[in-house]
C-alpha cells in the first residue's frame, strides 16, 4: 500500500509520547501500523554535554539491531524511515539496518557554522539516511539531501534538533493525517514537526525527563 494513503483502520495510539524502552512499546504496536519513522538515536558515542550530561543507551551498541528490526516491524510496507545515525559506529548501524531488511535510499548532510569537535578534523556536521522498507514510491518534489543546520541552544535536551530541519522531510515522505513515529523521540523535536504539518505523531523516550519535556511541548 502506498504511504500516502493514511492507515485509519490500524491500532497504533496517536498523538501521545509514552515513556519506556522503544524495542518494548514497538512490541506492542500493530505491524505495519506506522506511515514514517524519523528518529534520532543514541549515535553510541559517550556523548557527553557541555554541563556534563550523558544519554542513555550512548555507551552500548548491542540495542542497535532489536530497535531497528522493530522500526522494520511497525513500518507500513513501502515506507520510509529517516535515521540520525553516529559515523563514528558505521559496522554497527550498517548491520543494525541490514539485520531489520531496511535498505539505505538516501543520506543527508547537515552543514553546522561552526565546529562542535575537534580532533583529526574539525567536525562541524550531523548526518542521517534515508532507509527504505519495500519501494516506497517516489516523492513529486524530491527534498534535498543537504539540509543547513538550525541550532537549537540544546535548552531542551542536550542533543536536540530542531522541527525546522526534519520539516521539509515529514512532508516529502508522509501523507497529511498520517501517522509518523520517533522512538527516541527525546525533547519531541519530530512530533512538534509532524504535528505543525498536519500529522499525527507518536513519540518514545526511556529517560523520564525527557518524556515529560517532550509531553509538556506538545501541549503547548
Ligand atoms: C539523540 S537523543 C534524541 C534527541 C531528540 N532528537 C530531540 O530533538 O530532543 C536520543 C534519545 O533516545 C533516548 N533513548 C535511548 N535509548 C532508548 C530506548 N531504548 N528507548 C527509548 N528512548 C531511548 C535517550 O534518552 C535520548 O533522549
Amino acid at each position: 500500500m502506498s504511504p500516502l494513503v493514511p492507515l485509519r483502520g490500524s491500532e497504533a495510539p496517536r498523538n501521545t509520547v509514552i515513556l519506556g524502552d522503544c524495542v518494548k512499546v514497538m512490541a506492542t504496536l500493530p505491524p505495519g501500523s506506522v506511515d514514517l519513522i524519523v528518529t534520532d538515536p543514541p549515535y553510541a558515542v559517550r556523548y557527553r554535554s557541555r554541563n556534563g550530561e550523558r544519554l542513555l543507551n550512548d555507551d552500548r551498541v548491542d540495542w542497535l539491531e532489536p530497535a531497528y528490526c522493530s522500526m522494520a516491524r511497525v513500518l507500513h510496507d513501502d515506507a520510509l524511515c529517516l535515521s540520525f545515525y553516529g559515523w563514528h559506529q558505521p559496522d554497527a548501524f550498517t548491520q543494525a539496518w541490514k539485520a531489520a531488511g531496511l535498505q539505505v535510499v538516501g543520506h543527508l548532510v547537515f552543514p553546522k557554522r561552526y565546529v562542535s569537535s575537534t580532533r583529526y578534523v574539525a567536525n562541524s556536521h550531523e548526518q542521517a539516511v534515508l532507509l527504505a522498507k519495500g519501494r516506497p514510491p517516489l516523492p513529486r518534489v524530491p527534498a534535498r539531501d543537504i539540509c543547513r543546520w538550525h541550532y537549537t541552544g540544546n535548552r531542551r535536551h542536550p542533543t536536540e534538533k530542531s522541527p525546522q530541519i526534519l520539516a521539509p522531510y515529514i512532508e516529502a515522505f508522509s501523507p497529511e493525517g498520517g501517522l509518523v513515529l520517533d522512538p527516541f523521540c527525546g525533547s519531541g523535536s519530530t512530533l512538534r514537526a509532524a504535528h505543525d504539518l498536519g500529522r499525527d505523531y507518536l513519540g518514545i523516550e526511556m529517560d523520564p525527563r525527557h518524556r515529560e519535556t517532550a509531553y509538556r511541548r506538545m501541549l503547548a
